[in-house]
Order: structure tokens, then C-alpha cells, then sequence
């Protein structure tokens, strides 16, 4: 039987929350979807995730949170990372690191799938090896499920594309998560894995990455910190729809997702300081 999963890109900010909101409950209905994988990571004022926001999103119908480099940035959401399966931080952070690597869930029609988070190593601070992780999760995952989703949280595409190929075949899909820039590479490796170097954000596409453009000029130009406020305009929802086979984990088509969502008139605005009060350098 056919399984449609969503995986979705860095969500950023309230405004990349709201876009989500927006059209993922449609979406879903429209495409049959199976599970929603999302990347939280920079939910929470552009930067971690705190308990509150997780819960909304399992709210509006995200069955996984992936997280990357600021999994920690809101110290609120440590606890989140050791009670709560389904959200994870990337696998090859030291063992001692709160939460965990991969989980296993069942999504709405009880379906047991492992997603599986991880980051690369280039122009990033330094981890374990992705690679030895994913084979560590791979091996603990067996065979209690072969619909398996990876997302890779990398700075380089060498990075993700070197996993890609390493997995075909042993997982249903990896996926690219962390520069916020969709790319157009989607396809199906030999052994049946989809791949994508990265998923795009969701959030305001209006700004640099989802901030405001305005503040990082004027650091880009003047080396002075600044306060990287969350972006509010133009609001996109990135992503990729999945197709695998339920009983061989291999997947059957990628599909990019990007969509633009325009509040309705007269709807609540979002508050565009969401992001404030954040100095910050790092996106
Ligand atoms: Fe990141
Ligand atoms: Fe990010």
C-alpha cells in the first residue's frame, strides 16, 4: 500500500507557524497524507523550540518535530527532548545529550515508522560521525519497520548527497534540512530511497533565511551585532511529498513541495516582533 509522508522544511518563527497552520490541514486532505515530519528548529522566535509550541504543532496535525543546531536554544524544551518521543535531536551529539537520536511512532492508522535526525559536520560545530550514528540507529530500528525517514541537518550538499547515496536502499527517504534554501534536486536513488539536499524553510521568504533583511544587511555591513528580528513577509511552506511502499520501505515518487499562504483578510495578524530580543549572528 502506498504511504504519503510530509516532510517539512526549517519552520521559522510565528509567521513560518501560521503558514503551516494555514494549509497543512488541506494539504493533508488533498494529498492523502500519511505523516507530517516537520523541522522545528527554529520555531521558537527563530531560534529552538519551547514545549508550547511543540504541542501546537502536534496540534495542527505534525506527527515528528526534527530539530539540528539550535536544539537547545530554548531551555524550556530540555524535558520536551527526554519525555516526548516524538521529537528528536540529531543522532551523533554525545550520548549524554538530552533526548534522543531516532524514534519510533505509530502515526493515525497505526503505521510504525522511525525517523531518524542527524547533522553534518562542514561549517558546523563539530559531532560524531553521521554516518556511524545512522548505522548505530539502523541497526536498534531492525526490522520493526522499514519506512524510515532521515533528516539531515548539513550545511554542505556534499555532506547530504554522500548520506543519500550511503542509505540508498536502507531507508525510505533523506531528506536535507538547515540552509532554508529549497533545492531542485529531488529524485530517486538506485536502491529506492528519495532524496532532496534540502527542503526549503517555512516562514517569511521577505527577509535573509527568515529574518529581517534590513538587521542583517546592516550587520553584513557594518561586523556590528545586531538583533536578527524574525522576518513577517511572504510566507511559504516548503517541503516534499513521499510515496513508499508500506511493506518494503522503498519510496515510489518525491515531490517538492512550496506553497505561498496569504492570510486571509481580516484574519488575525501575527505578530511580527516575534523574533525579538534574540541577539544573535547565527541563522
Ligand atoms: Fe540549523
Ligand atoms: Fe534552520
Amino acid at each position: 500500500m502506498a504511504f504519503r509522508t510530509l516532510m517539512i522544511g526549517d519552520i521559522v518563527g510565528k509567521p513560518g507557524r501560521m503558514a503551516l497552520e494555514g494549509l497543512l490541514k488541506d494539504l493533508v486532505a488533498a494529498e492523502s497524507i500519511d505523516l507530517v515530519i516537520v523541522n522545528g528548529e527554529n520555531t521558537a522566535g527563530g531560534s529552538g523550540i519551547t514545549p508550547q509550541i511543540f504541542q501546537q504543532l502536534r496540534a495542527i496535525g505534525v506527527d515528528v518535530v526534527t530539530m539540528g543546531d539550535h536544539c537547545y536554544r530554548k531551555r524550556e524544551s530540555l524535558p520536551l527532548y527526554e519525555t516526548e518521543p516524538r521529537i528528536i535531536r540529531p543522532a551523533n551529539l554525545p550520548d549524554v545529550a538530552a533526548g534522543h537520536g531516532y524514534t519510533i511512532i505509530e502515526n493515525k492508522n497505526g503505521v510504525r515508522v522511525a525517523v531518524i535526525n542527524l547533522l553534518g559536520r562542514t561549517f558546523l560545530k563539530p559531532v560524531d560521525c553521521p554516518f556511524r550514528a545512522v548505522d548505530a540507529a539502523l541497526e536498534e530500528i531492525g526490522d520493526k519497520t522499514k519506512l524510515i525517514f532521515v533528516d539531515m541537518h548539513a550545511e554542505a550538499t556534499s555532506d547530504k548527497i554522500a548520506l543519500g547515496w550511503y542509505l540508498d536502499g536502507r531507508v525510505t527517504a533523506v531528506a536535507g534540512t538547515h540552509t532554508h534554501i529549497q533545492t531542485a534536486d529531488e529524485r530517486l536513488l538506485h536502491q529506492g530511497t528519495a532524496y532532496i539536499s534540502d527542503l526549503g524553510m517555512t516562514g517569511p521568504y521577505d527577509g535573509v533565511l527568515g529574518r529581517d533583511k534590513f538587521r542583517v544587511i546592516k550587520f553584513l555591513t557594518t561586523g556590528m551585532p545586531t538583533f536578527f528580528d524574525v522576518a513577517s513577509g511572504d510566507l511559504h511552506v516548503c517541503g516534499a511529498l513521499i510515496t513508499a511502499d508500506e511493506t518494503t520501505g522503498r519510496a515510489s515518487s518525491i515531490r517538492r513541495i512550496n506553497m505561498q499562504y496569504k492570510p486571509e483578510a481580516g484574519a488575525a495578524s501575527y505578530d511580527a516582533s516575534d523574533g525579538k530580543g534574540e541577539a544573535q549572528e547565527e541563522i
